[in-house]
C-alpha cells in the first residue's frame, strides 16, 4: 500500500470512507480521545443508551412480570437469530446466553461426551488462556480420561495450522481454537481446519470473540460444528454483555447441556421433577437470562447488519493496511516490531506492535496522551480497529503520539514494574 504519512492524507481517507457516518451513531464525549480498544470493549451506540432507559422505565418499571411473555423469554433466540446473520448461520443455530467461558464449558463437555472413547483435545498456545482453563476444568469433571494437547505456534504470531492438522487422528475428540487469536490477530482458515478435523472424526469448536463484527465468518459454509463468542467487543453490547453460542442444526438434538437448568427444560412451567431437554437450541440455556444486558446487545448488532459485514471487512482491511504502512515508515525505525501477520488475509481487525518499552509506552499513551489501546504481555501494544467508528485520523494520531513517546523518551517517567493495565 502506498501512502502518505501526513494527517491530511488520513482526512482524505476519512472523507472517502462510505462507513464514516456510522461514527455519529455512537457516544463520543471527547473528540481528542483516540479509542483503539473496541476489540476489548466496544463503544456505546446511541440507540443502546435510548433503549436502556426505555427497558428500565417502560418494560421493567411499567410492564413488570408481563414483560416475560411480551419479549423477554424469546430474547435469547431473537438476538441470536440476528447474530446468526453476521456469522453465516441459520436463525435457529445461534442463541444468546451466559458468558463466553460458560458457553465454552457447556459445548466442550457436550462435544466430549458425544465422542466417547476418544481422548485427545487439540488447541494451540495462541488461544485465549481462559479457554484453556475451561478445557482443563472440563477434563477434571469428566474424570481425567482426556488430555489437552497445546500445539505451539512457531513464531507466536501465526497459528500452527500444519502441526495441528498433523496431530489429528482417531483419538481426537475435539479441536478448539480462537478463529482470530487475541494477541497477534491471526485468523485461521476455518473451512480447511474443520474439514481436516471432520476427516479424523473430530468435532471443532471455534471461539469467534475477536472475529464477530469485523471478520466475515461463514459457519455453514465451513460446515462448522460449534462456536461461541462474546458480545462486548465488536458487537458493542456493553460490559459483561451475555455471549452467544452456535450449534449446527443436525447436532443440536445429539448434544446434551451439562448445565441442565429450567430455561432449557421442555415445558418449563410444568415444573416436572425430571429434566427433559427442550427441542432445538433452547436446551443449551440454563438459568434466567440477564434480560436488560441481553436486550442491550441488539442495537449494536443492528448497526453491524446495517453496515454489512463485507463493507466492514473492506474498511478494516484498508485501515489495518494503513496502520501497518505507517508503522513501517514511522515506528519501525524506533524499535517497534509488527507482532501481527503481514498478510492482511491472515489477520483480523487488531494490530499488535511490540517494543522493548511496550509497557511504559502504553502507560504514557493512556495516562498522558489520551490514547486508549491495550497491552498484552510481554511487550504488545494492541491497537484494535473497529471499522464502524474508528477513523483513519484516529490511527494517524495514535501512531504519531507513539512516535513522539519514543523520540522524546517520554516513557522514562514511568517505572518498569508499573501495574499491568487492561
Ligand atoms: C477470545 C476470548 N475468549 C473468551 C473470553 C472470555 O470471555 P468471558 O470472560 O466473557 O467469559 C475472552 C474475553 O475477553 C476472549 O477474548
Amino acid at each position: 500500500m502506498i501512502i502518505r504519512t501526513d494527517a491530511a492524507y488520513a482526512d482524505e481517507l476519512d472523507a472517502r470512507d462510505p462507513l464514516a457516518p456510522f461514527r455519529a451513531r455512537f457516544q463520543i464525549d471527547d473528540p481528542d480521545l483516540i479509542y483503539l480498544d473496541g476489540n476489548s470493549l466496544g463503544r456505546l451506540p446511541l440507540a443502546t443508551a435510548m433503549l436502556a432507559e426505555q427497558l428500565v422505565r417502560e418494560q421493567w418499571g411499567g410492564r413488570l412480570i408481563r414483560g416475560w411473555n411480551e419479549s423477554w423469554f424469546t430474547a435469547p433466540e431473537r438476538v441470536g437469530a440476528k447474530i446468526a446473520r453476521l456469522i453465516g448461520a441459520q436463525p435457529d443455530e445461534v442463541i444468546v446466553a451466559d458468558s463466553t467461558s460458560v458457553n465454552l464449558f457447556k459445548l466442550a463437555v457436550a462435544a466430549l461426551r458425544a465422542r466417547p472413547g476418544r481422548s485427545q483435545i487439540l488447541s494451540d498456545d495462541l488461544n485465549f488462556p481462559s479457554d484453556l482453563y475451561i478445557l482443563q476444568g472440563a477434563i477434571d469433571l469428566l474424570g481425567h480420561q482426556r488430555q489437552l494437547e497445546i500445539i505451539p505456534s512457531a513464531d507466536g504470531i501465526h497459528g500452527p495450522t500444519a502441526p495441528l492438522a498433523a496431530r489429528l487422528g482417531e483419538q481426537t475428540a475435539l479441536v478448539t481454537l480462537s478463529h482470530t487469536v487475541f494477541k497477534s490477530g491471526y485468523v485461521y482458515d476455518m473451512a480447511a481446519l474443520t474439514a481436516a478435523a471432520h476427516d479424523a472424526g473430530a468435532l471443532v469448536l471455534w471461539d469467534l470473540s475477536h472475529s464477530i463484527g469485523s471478520v466475515p465468518v461463514d459457519l455453514n459454509g465451513a460446515d462448522a460444528d460449534l462456536a461461541i463468542g462474546c458480545c462486548y467487543k465488536y458487537l458493542n453490547g456493553g460490559p459483561g454483555a451475555p455471549a452467544f453460542l452456535y450449534i449446527r442444526r443436525d447436532l443440536q438434538e445429539q448434544l446434551h447441556n451439562p448445565l441442565s437448568g429450567w430455561m432449557g427444560q421442555k415445558n418449563l412451567f410444568q415444573f416436572n421433577l425430571e429434566y427433559q431437554p427442550a427441542p432445538g437450541l433452547r436446551r443449551f440455556l440454563t438459568g434466567t437470562p440477564p434480560v436488560l444486558s441481553l436486550a442491550l446487545v441488539e442495537p449494536g448488532v443492528d448497526l453491524l447488519l446495517e453496515a454489512g459485514i463485507e463493507a466492514l471487512r473492506a474498511k478494516s482491511l484498508q485501515q489495518t493496511e494503513y496502520l501497518v504502512a505507517l508503522w513501517e515508515v514511522l515506528l519501525k525505525p524506533l524499535g517497534f516490531a509488527l507482532n501481527s501477520p503481514r498478510d492482511p488475509a491472515q489477520r483480523g481487525s487488531h494490530i499488535s506492535l511490540g517494543h522493548a518499552e511496550g509497557l511504559r509506552i502504553d502507560l504514557v499513551l493512556i495516562n498522558d496522551l489520551n490514547v486508549l489501546p491495550d497491552f498484552r504481555a510481554p511487550d504488545n501494544i494492541r491497537l484494535g480497529i473497529a471499522p464502524l467508528y474508528s477513523s483513519y485520523r484516529d490511527i494517524h494520531t495514535a501512531v504519531t503520539r507513539m512516535q513522539r513517546i519514543v523520540a522524546e523518551r517520554l516513557y522514562e517517567k514511568y517505572a518498569n514494574d508499573a501495574p499491568v493495565v487492561t
